[in-house]
């Protein structure tokens, strides 16, 4: 039988926040977390390195859960400036972020190394929410599926299950524009990784799939609503307290 797919609402901060804010936004989300004490949902916030010690030890005992953005495929060494899924671990995450599009497109990421990374998140103890999405150009070629499924193929690493992995669709157009698919391409995009996820794992079913690209208050209730979208992958609007949890109360 499929795992039941508990809606996952996450929050990805990207390069915003210093203490002071970030640790207010954190606290006024983790209070309205703690008061509505879901057991149907989970809501994540993911903030800068910087911040995730500070947030994980605010936010501790209200349920609201800490990840990071993104990690180094190695658990330490000479990398300068990298962070490992260790030391996100170790600072109270309990989730990460790999190969979000601005990640692969600023750092050059490949497929190859966002894989590597979720198999980092998984020897630290950490569920990867691997990420993949088409350009604008790519959509309009008509190659959406195509590049959906060569992302999939080259970043879920084998041995993925339905609670070892975490799958963010974000169209790289959609990313901070305020557009969105329609909600009919969402479920087109969004079956058609459920059915690539088949051929690569024995309980695709039960993986959770988030979408993300402009989700804001006003537009969660119709994304989430759609077949196959098990939760979001919000940036702008998880920098505002009332918007984030609007869109969790919408889960
Ligand atoms: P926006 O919600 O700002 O469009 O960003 C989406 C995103 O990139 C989340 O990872």
């Amino acid at each position: 039988m499929a795992r039941t797919r508990i809606p996952l609402i996450a929050g990805n901060w990207k390069m915003n926040g210093l203490k002071a804010d970030a640790l207010s936004l954190a606290r006024v989300v983790a209070a309205g977390v703690k008061q509505e004490a879901w057991k149907d949902r989970e809501v994540l916030v993911c903030p800068p390195a910087t911040l995730v010690m500070a947030v994980a030890e605010a936010v501790k005992g209200s349920g609201l859960l800490v990840g990071g953005e993104d990690c180094h495929a190695k658990a330490s060494g000479a990398h300068t400036g990298d962070i490992s899924a260790e030391m996100l671990k170790d600072a109270g995450a309990s989730h990460v972020i790999v190969g979000h599009s601005e990640r692969r497109t600023d750092c050059g990421e490949t497929d190859a190394k966002v894989k590597a990374k979720a198999e980092a998140a998984w020897r630290a103890g950490l569920l990867p929410i691997v990420c993949i999405g088409e350009t604008l150009a790519e959509r309009e070629a008509g190659k959406t599926l195509a590049v959906l499924e060569t992302q999939l193929k080259g970043s879920v690493p084998a041995g993925s299950t339905a609670a070892k992995l975490v799958v963010a669709y974000e169209p790289v157009w959609a990313i901070g524009t305020g557009k969105t698919p329609t909600t009919p391409e969402v479920a087109a995009a969004h079956a058609h990784i459920r059915k690539v996820l088949g051929g690569l794992m024995g309980d695709a079913a039960g993986v959770r799939l988030l979408y993300g690209g402009s989700v804001k208050g006003s537009n969660a209730a119709e994304l989430l609503a759609v077949a196959d979208v098990d939760g979001a992958l919000v940036g702008g609007a998880a920098l505002k307290a009332d918007e984030f949890l609007a869109i969790a109360k919408a889960a």
